[in-house]
């Protein structure tokens, strides 16, 4: 047990030295830690998830990396926050908009939505918006493709700003890659006049992403030189590392935790002192981070019970069964968006894992309103879910019910009744304060139950990251059952902008241990689906491969099995279909391929 701890004490550093996959930022690092999660119990799973979420909240070690409780990040915080505190006490002309893409712009969405909520409640004026790359369709599916497009990001930026005297623009890109971000903010240091533009994200800026943008002359390492230049006066960086993601580059887990914590410590910090007229403080942004820690502990001290749900839900994927949430209040959006993520980061089905909220969108209250026309993945009330899944229900599905004890719980119960008829896999997750009991009867209708009981000072987005977490642990970990992850690696990626296309070329390169070219080439092959590559392939650009890439499926796989075995890409085809688990297909190629011998998987990228 001792020696088992030490390793993993030693794990949790690796990635800060600096010969540790020097190519990679942060963001796109393999977690030490989680080299062998394809391989791990359920309950391991959830240690290995938990001891990477707590590097998080680690204090900095060294020079290399700033963390969360860094005081330069405080620091930046703090004058971040004392700027919303001035435009909520002079509101008249002014605009809080928060941006990103994929989860980024999701919880954009969710945060802009919290801190409105709470200003209408006060009967104050309103001044957040959101920008979410793709339009509000990106908040329930994967539209990566609008991540690539910095004009586009300014567009919408200017379009939403027309006629305001003052912007706080909090552009966030964890990997502070997204050239939609990057466009946007270029345009706010082009306008200092009305904008103030603010980056959120997780890696140092030194390892922000040097590639040209299509259509634009800078690079978004150029963009954030620009803001450094301006940094605390008329731009703002806040950057702490959190470590690299247990499934390297899902920036949806912890890049997503520490954007939440990041964002509602500064609104809070500064709604708090606006209308109770004092000033932030870093003692308050300090409590409240810390709050957030003791969230992550508490959490993760129903290890077990998250364990068993994760372990209940990668029963059904495994056996082509769904996972379904059924939830209340603002923790439907938690919902609604841990289960959007699978699409593109397991290239999941949307109805593997679906999430419902009571309202539908009315609780969801974005911008374009309701899209139910849309398609019925677009369909999200709990009235749909009746309608549309309920009636082939059956114990091969997982339902999970998510709630609290300031939701409608008779109505909780009401549909605990009719899911129990159709399946007895109906579990909870609940949040409580000390004492209560409420929760008890829908408990007796479940085969498991994870109640959290929090302190009466606990608040409501405390718990949307408690839920997270959880939510996280059972997606990420179910795929994980499936056979989706190769190691630490989401090797079945659809490469559906540059930053994946890029992503899938190191993986390749990874696995093989070929050279970077020859993956590229590979890779290539399996888009267009050719023997051979012809000029006008080699010669059209990242967006047609992307696009070309959006419409075919496995191509990273297929690439793989190529590399490691030499073979033609229809013979690749034939040895995918008779091993479909993605994990076992790889792992048959390496035993079969003379790469065994020489470990590709341990050699480093050599050949940048
Ligand atoms: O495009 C894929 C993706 O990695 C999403 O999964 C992620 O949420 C989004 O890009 C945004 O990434 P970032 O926050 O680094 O800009």
């Amino acid at each position: 047990m001792a020696k088992r701890d030490f390793g993993e004490i030693s794990d949790t550093c690796k990635w800060e030295l600096p010969d540790y996959e020097p190519w990679f930022p942060v963001s796109e690092k393999s977690n030490p830690l989680t080299r062998d999660i394809d391989k791990a119990s359920p309950n391991h799973i959830v240690r290995l998830l938990a001891a990477c979420d707590a590097q998080m909240f680690q204090k900095e070690t060294g020079t290399t990396y700033q963390r969360l409780f860094s005081d330069s990040v405080v620091q930046t915080m703090l004058e971040v926050a004392r700027t919303v505190e001035q435009i909520l006490r002079d509101p008249e002309d002014s605009l809080v908009v928060l941006s990103g893409c994929g989860t980024s712009g999701r919880l954009a969405f969710l945060t802009a939505s919290c801190f409105n909520r709470a200003l209408r409640d006060r009967q104050q004026n309103t001044v957040y918006s959101y920008i979410i790359a793709g339009g509000d369709r990106s908040l329930l599916t994967s539209q990566e493709a609008s991540e690539d497009d910095p004009k586009l990001g300014m567009l919408t930026l200017e379009k939403l700003c027309e006629g305001k005297r003052h912007v706080l623009f909090i552009g966030i890109s964890c990997g502070l890659s997204a050239p939609f971000v990057a466009g946007q903010l270029d345009f706010c240091l082009k306008h200092p006049d009305i904008y103030t533009p603010v980056l959120v994200g997780f890696n140092p800026v030194t390892q922000a992403r040097e590639e040209t943008m299509p259509g634009y002359s800078l690079t978004f390492r150029e963009v954030v030189q620009r803001m450094e230049e301006q940094r605390g006066q008329r731009a703002f960086i806040i950057n702490p590392a959190v470590g690299p993601e247990a499934i390297s580059g899902s920036s949806r887990m912890k890049g997503g935790s520490a954007t939440k914590i990041i964002l509602e410590t500064v609104l809070a910090a500064a709604h708090t002192a606006a209308f109770t007229n004092t000033h932030v403080t870093r003692r308050v942004l300090l409590d409240m981070m810390r709050g957030y820690e003791r969230v992550y502990s508490v959490t993760y001290s129903h290890s077990d019970q998250i364990a068993t749900l994760l372990q209940t839900a990668g029963l059904s994927l495994q056996c082509g069964g769904r996972v379904c949430y059924l939830s209340w209040g603002s923790l439907g959006l938690v919902g609604l968006i841990d289960a959007s993520e699978c699409i593109p980061t397991f290239g999941a089905d949307y109805e593997d894992i679906r999430g419902f909220i009571s309202g539908g969108y009315q609780d969801v209250d974005n911008i374009e309103g309701a899209l139910t026309s849309l398609g019925s993945q677009f369909c999200i009330a709990h009235e749909d879910f009746v309608s549309l899944v309920l009636p082939t229900l059956s114990d091969r599905d997982t339902v999970l019910l998510l709630y609290t004890c300031h939701d409608d719980v008779g109505d909780v119960e009401k549909m605990a009744h009719r899911v129990r008829k159709k399946t007895s896999n109906l579990h909870s997750l609940y949040h409580g304060l000390q004492g209560d009991t409420t929760a008890d009867i829908i408990g007796l209708l479940c085969s498991s139950v994870l109640n959290i009981t929090w302190p009466s000072s606990t608040v409501h987005m405390q718990w949307e990251l408690s839920s997270k977490l959880v939510l996280n642990a059972v997606s990420t970990g179910s795929h994980i059952l499936k056979g989706k992850i190769y190691r630490n690696h989401m090797v079945d990626l659809q490469v559906t902008n540059s930053k994946l296309y890029h992503r899938a070329i190191h993986i390749l390169q990874m696995l093989s241990g070929v050279s970077l070219t020859q993956c590229e080439e590979a890779l290539l092959k399996a888009i267009y689906n050719v023997e051979q590559l012809t000029e006008d392939i080699t010669t059209a650009g990242v967006t047609t491969h992307t696009l070309t890439a959006s419409r075919r499926n496995r191509v990273v796989p297929l690439a793989l099995v190529c590399l490691l075995i030499g073979c033609s890409l229809s013979e690749a085809e034939s040895r995918l279909e008779s091993h479909p688990v993605v994990r076992d297909a790889v792992e048959a190629c390496l035993t079969s391929s003379q790469h065994l011998t020489s470990s590709p998987g341990d050699q480093t990228s050599t050949n940048h």
